[in-house]
């Protein structure tokens, strides 16, 4: 007779999907609400890096541009709430858990944005990091996340074409321009390494989720893929990726990379970069600032229910 936890290892076994009414060990469960959490609070942290540039972007259209990208990162989160919600989590939890701090999000959205040519960079290459990390994960053996990064996954690649493009534009501009690119360019660089998580051999959480085909790919794999893709795009810009040891290896059919500052990654995701405080406290505001729109909508549904059982 068949269990449900041979059902469940067939399931995975055979690169089927997990749907919501099937059973799941606890443990599957615990950590794919980990993951489409935090997967969620980045996108919906990740609005404010950007959004800082919206009333200054330098056109009409590069501000509905940027408008579009992050009005998408709020549906990315939303889509991966709801994912969340398919597992039994409710995501006015998940967002108490991110707003104290006992969830995380991605370590790159602690740093500042200091120039336009910010908004290219993060387009660029956090995107960029974002579709190789989240192409994969299409793939992902639990079927609602896997079906929110199909759409996902659609739009980040806009997100990238948009950011490479505005760089594009800049590199053809003045040379202060082009300088801002380069900043730009020298203080996103090694976040967005550390974007993929620490290295293989120091990730917890790797193995099991990979085993359980949460994850198709490990950190270090995707960080290479990453650094593999980005070295001729930057060529082609005509900027320097700060990083001396950045070389092509024959051998390995991949390009050889400095040392990532683990020091610094530990520190951003213990609550202590740059823009940490301000980031979660801007969350924080807009939570209790929103609390209106949500009681609001809860009333209003259940009046409608509420006639719905009177008619
Ligand atoms: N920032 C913050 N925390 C990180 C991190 C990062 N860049 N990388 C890893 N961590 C945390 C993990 O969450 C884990 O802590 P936890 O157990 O308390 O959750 C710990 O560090 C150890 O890391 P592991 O590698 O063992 O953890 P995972 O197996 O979960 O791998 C991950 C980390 C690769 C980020 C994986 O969770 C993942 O692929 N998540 C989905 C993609 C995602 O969240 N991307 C974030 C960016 S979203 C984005 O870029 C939006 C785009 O529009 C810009």
């Amino acid at each position: 007779m068949t269990t449900v936890e041979d059902h469940f290892d067939a399931t995975i076994g055979g690169n089927r999907r997990i749907e919501p009414r099937d059973w799941m060990p606890d443990g599957y469960r615990a950590t794919v609400i980990r993951q489409i959490a935090q997967h969620a609070h980045s996108e919906i942290i990740g609005m404010q890096p950007e959004g800082n540039w919206i009333t200054r972007a330098p056109s009409l259209r590069r501000k509905a541009i940027l408008l579009a990208k992050v009005q998408d990162e709020a549906g990315h989160g939303l889509y991966l709430y709801s994912a969340a919600e398919t597992l039994g989590a409710d995501r006015a939890d998940l967002t108490e858990m991110l707003i104290s701090g006992r969830q995380k999000y991605s370590s790159i959205f602690n740093y500042p944005t200091l120039s336009y040519a910010d908004v290219g960079v993060i387009g660029w290459l956090v995107d960029g990091a974002a579709i190789c990390n989240q192409v994969p994960l299409c793939r992902s053996s639990y079927g609602p996340y896997a079906r929110a990064m199909i759409r996902i996954c659609k739009e980040e690649s806009f997100h990238q074409r948009q950011g490479y493009e505005l760089l594009l534009t800049m590199m053809r501009g003045s040379d202060a321009q082009r300088q801002m690119v380069q900043d730009a360019t020298n203080r996103f660089w090694w976040p967005s390494l550390m974007m993929f998580g620490p290295p293989d051999d120091a990730s917890p959480n790797t193995a099991r989720s990979m085993a359980w085909g949460v994850k198709r790919h490990t950190n270090d794999e995707l960080r290479q893929r990453f650094v593999d893709m980005t070295v001729p795009q930057a060529a082609k810009l005509g900027v320097t990726l700060p990083d001396p040891e950045l070389k092509w290896n024959a051998g390995r059919g991949h390009y050889d990379f400095g040392s990532i500052d683990w020091e610094e990654f530990a520190a951003v995701v213990a609550g202590n970069g740059p823009c940490n405080a301000q980031r979660v406290a801007v969350r924080r505001r807009a939570h209790a600032e929103g609390a209106w729109v949500r009681e609001a909508a809860s009333a209003y549904a259940a009046r409608q229910a509420q006639r719905k059982r009177a008619a």
